[in-house]
């Protein structure tokens, strides 16, 4: 049983791929190789085929932009029904793309993959220039999503948190006025269920967003002065300082130049502080653009624990507020706490539970609360196998919507059945 289910997982992977990258999923929702679902599909290949994994990395990252930065999605495919596909955004290098980027996950990815294989000679010299092409992302991020320098990074557009339509960024996004004449054809909504997808009224605003990004030519210092959009958000700063501690790590085994990274890592773990409420025992969000925090209860929030924080007591706090997130639910966790007055139980990000959310959050459980972490495991484990390889799940009754044979589920279902111990 379990090793069919394992067979099951590995074959969805090989499925979905392509020539060297791997689709989101079999269908035709997602026609493009997106970047944060490509890092954990790596995770995926490398418990049985390390090729497929260093491949999927460096594709993504023979997208990369002159300036550094890694487009969210790369359009390999030009002849898709996709929107907004690639004559929209109107970018890319070699590659065409979109103009904007997604939770910056490789490094992280990078670092377990390579703990986990043995490495060749010829391999080293690949892997040696994807770390530098890392940093180069990390670099753009810090300066061009932090121009003073602060510590904390900004999303620009709600699709680069990765968690599109969360209720984080109803308030954030109310503020936008939505651009007269919008002509645009969602292609989403005729595929799955449109109860399940993002409203109408989002993507207006999505695409109003994205057009001001446009005109400004995806200019990166013009965009962070002039987006209608502008959030310091947790998770993916979290995420970020995960991985510039994880890139840290390799840039020093492979002699490469550290200090700027090392300096910006001591100040984002005593900056990203600052984003913790005492009062809430939360982390939270802050919306740079109207000046506003964003308290909505979002599972994003607990990214934190990922970043692995030196403040014990801060952690422990966190922890105990997770324990609450769900308390009726079968499955947990749920993207929003259920009794937040936004949640709905099977429109994507407001409310339904997604693997690898509770992947990050396992991860970041693992040395601060064994038994915890250990119960988040078995928990996604059994949603899965009950529930199959889906985008998302209902955290009542784990009903699967959304996508089917979705590759990061696999991916990231595969790597909790088959770490062994790993510490990193
Ligand atoms: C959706 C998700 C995003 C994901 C993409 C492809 O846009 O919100 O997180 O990367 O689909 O799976």
């Amino acid at each position: 049983m379990t090793k069919n289910i394992i067979e099951k997982a590995k074959k969805i992977l090989l499925g979905n791929r392509k020539r060297g990258y791997t689709l989101p999923t079999n269908n035709k929702l997602y026609p493009a190789q997106w970047n944060w679902d490509s890092g954990f599909i790596a995770l995926g290949y490398s418990h049985f085929n390390f090729k497929y994994a260093l491949d999927e990395i460096d594709t993504l990252l023979r997208g990369q932009w002159r300036d550094g930065m890694v487009p969210h999605i790369l359009f390999h495919d030009l002849n898709t029904n996709y929107y907004p596909n690639h004559s929209v955004w109107n970018c890319g290098n070699k590659i065409k793309s979109s103009g904007i980027t997604q939770p910056p996950v490789l490094a992280i990815i990078l670092k377990k993959i390579l703990h986990k294989n043995e490495i060749k000679k010829k391999e080293k010299i690949k892997i040696k220039t994807i770390v530098k092409k890392i940093k180069k992302y990390h670099e753009w991020l810090i300066k061009y999503r932090d121009p003073t320098n602060s510590g904390l990074v900004s999303i620009l557009h709600p699709w680069e948190s990765g968690y599109d339509n969360s209720p984080l960024w109803d308030q954030p996004l109310s503020k936008v006025k939505i651009e007269k004449n919008l002509k645009y054809k969602r292609g989403d909504n005729k595929l799955v269920n449109p109860d399940f997808r993002p409203l109408d009224l989002d993507y207006d605003r999505y695409v109003t967003i994205k057009n001001n990004l446009r005109k400004n030519k995806y200019d990166p210092k013009k965009l962070y002065e002039t987006s209608m959009f502008n959030v310091v958000d947790v998770g993916f700063n979290s995420i970020l300082l995960k991985a510039n501690k994880d890139l840290l790590q390799l840039l020093k085994k492979f002699n490469l130049e550290h200090k700027k990274i090392h300096k910006y890592v001591i100040k984002s773990e005593n900056r990203i502080e600052k984003l913790y409420d005492k009062k809430r025992k939360s982390f939270i969000n802050y919306d740079l653009k109207n000046k506003k925090k964003i308290t909505v209860p979002s599972i994003t929030n607990y990214f934190i624990l990922f970043a692995d924080l030196k403040n014990k007591s801060i952690n422990k706090d966190i922890i105990q507020n997770l324990k609450k997130h769900n308390t009726k639910e079968k499955f947990f966790f749920s993207s929003i706490k259920p009794n937040f007055n936004k949640f709905e139980e099977k429109r994507y990000w407001r409310g339904p539970v997604w693997v690898n959310c509770n992947w990050i959050i396992y991860q970041g459980l693992k040395d601060k609360d064994k038994i915890f972490a250990q119960i988040v495991k078995d928990k996604t484990i059994d949603l899965v196998k009950e529930n199959g390889f889906h985008e998302y799940y209902n955290t009542n009754t784990g009903e699967a919507y959304g996508a089917k044979n979705f590759s990061w589920t696999a991916s990231l279902f595969l790597d909790l059945m088959l770490e062994k111990n790993r510490s990193n």
